[in-house]
């Protein structure tokens, strides 16, 4: 695996793939790397022939009061795991490379509407700092393809949508949650909950799969299961910011035609946020 940290270097190596004929994915993380990226290292080798990853904790999508500063960063173990996974190039910009002219002053892309919304209503900006990253780096990678894990499922949406809307060459790809024994999808934030909040926080999955069941088996109207998921989350000692469902194509409000769902939910747990999704299909 070569390292890399400047856009030039960048730009030689990808150049150097493409002489070779190499066929080229593309995975953006902000490290500290568990199984869950490295599913999406591996989902991306299916797609291509080479895979360039890239770590950056990138500090427009974090607002004020969150956890940038803290945000764990294990640089070591980042390259063990990412040499593991057969990762080509790992790009790992300074922030000066990343927004030469300064972050407060990089032109920013933003996919209005949804990324207001959901996750979005909480965490002003925060989308709009993910497409602009995300948008930075594709073009400085050039990739075929682009793997995004579906625990942030919004985020994956986003990604499509602003391809799609900025003609963006690149295939973007989502891929399904990696989750512990227990249900708990696998994140970097799981880091921060205490042992007692670890035995509890299995249930945000759990109360997400009995809404499905709720809505799919019995019937129960979305918003009446919404209001029961909330009530289940708050006695189990959640916080939660919200629980919605959500027709898959766009994050809508579905209608009464729709049949492909998905409930997402961001919840606190002490000082933790954890989100997490689980789609679901109404029989016609
Ligand atoms: O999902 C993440 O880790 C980040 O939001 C991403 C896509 C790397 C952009 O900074």
């Amino acid at each position: 695996m070569i390292t890399v940290d400047t856009v030039a270097a960048l730009r030689e190596q990808v150049s150097r793939l493409r002489q070779s004929g190499k066929r080229i994915a593309f995975v953006p993380t902000m490290g500290n790397l568990h199984a869950g990226h490295v599913h999406l290292m591996q989902e991306a080798r299916r797609y291509a022939s080479a895979v360039v990853a890239s770590i950056y904790v990138n500090p427009l999508q974090f607002g004020q009061g969150e956890d940038f500063d803290s945000y764990p960063r294990t640089p070591s173990h980042d390259k063990v795991v990412l040499l593991s996974a057969g990762v080509d190039v790992l790009f790992k910009p300074a922030e000066s490379e990343m927004y030469p002219r300064g972050k407060a002053v990089q032109t920013f892309v933003e996919v209005p509407g949804l990324s207001d919304d959901l996750c979005g209503a909480f965490r002003p900006g925060h989308f709009r700092g993910v497409t602009t990253a995300v948008n930075r780096l594709m073009n400085l990678v050039t990739p075929d393809v682009a793997v995004f894990g579906k625990k942030d499922y919004q985020q994956w949406l986003l990604i499509r949508l602003m391809t799609a809307d900025l003609g963006l060459p690149v295939e973007i790809v989502g891929v399904d949650t990696v989750r512990e024994p227990d249900g708990l999808a696998l994140s970097s934030r799981n880091n921060y909950l205490s042992p007692e909040e670890r035995q509890v926080a299995p249930r945000l999955y759990e109360a997400l799969a009995r809404l499905r069941d709720r809505v799919q088996r019995e019937g129960m109207h979305l918003a009446a299961a919404e209001e029961n998921a909330v009530i289940d989350l708050q006695a189990d000692g959640f916080r939660p910011d919200y629980v919605k469902v959500r027709r898959q194509s766009d994050l809508q409000l579905p209608a009464a035609e729709d049949h492909r769902l998905v409930v997402l939910a961001a919840a606190w747990l002490g000082k933790t946020r954890l989100i997490d999704n689980v789609e679901f299909e109404l029989k016609s």
